[in-house]
């Protein structure tokens, strides 16, 4: 099940993305970073357990933009749909409120570029994405793949 994250989920959500972050898959974060952004997540959360088994957060840049991050699907859930489901339900929002773009920045492009995404040069962004990967230990050497997805397209 997809769901808009809740208080009790952001320990969880921490330690999966710490674990994924400590190959340099993805940004970890700080539980302040959480829990300020609450509202910017969804979680899968496993049926059976009833344990948190992905995340995903939509992060509005500015009127035209926002960001997908935070993507991580526990490596038993794989290739089960899931990280499907949750950039969905972030593109879903973001239709909702009106963002014309939702881009992300990835080492998986393949992933994206299977949802409709498309790469882009890092540089059409605008200067305030950046704010965060002032936080990044690869700062200012950045390999990430930047993708977009329009959604004035329909
Ligand atoms: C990337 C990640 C979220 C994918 O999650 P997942 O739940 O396994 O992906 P899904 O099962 O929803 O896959 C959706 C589609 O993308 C395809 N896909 C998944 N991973 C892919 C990859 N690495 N390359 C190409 N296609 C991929 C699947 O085949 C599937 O296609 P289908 O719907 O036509 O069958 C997961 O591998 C992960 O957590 N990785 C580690 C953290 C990470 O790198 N996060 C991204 C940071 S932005």
């Amino acid at each position: 099940m997809i769901r808009k994250a809740k208080i009790a989920d952001v320990p969880p959500v921490q330690k999966m993305l710490g674990e994924f972050a400590r190959d340099g898959r993805l940004l970890a974060r700080s539980l302040s970073e959480l829990y300020t952004n609450l509202r910017d997540m969804y979680v899968y959360v496993d049926g059976e357990t009833n344990q948190i088994a992905g995340c995903c957060s939509l992060h509005i840049i500015w009127e035209n933009l926002a960001e997908v991050r935070s993507l991580a699907v526990a490596p038993s859930h794989h290739k089960r749909g899931i990280g499907r489901l949750l950039v969905q339900a972030c593109i879903d929002e973001a239709r909702e409120l009106g963002i014309k773009q939702v881009f992300a920045l990835t080492y998986k492009d393949k992933f994206f570029q299977h949802l409709g995404f498309r790469v882009v040069d890092k540089n059409i962004f605008p200067q305030k994405i950046w704010a965060d990967c002032l936080h990044c230990p690869k700062f200012p050497e950045c390999d990430e793949i930047a993708l977009v997805l329009d959604l004035s397209e329909g």
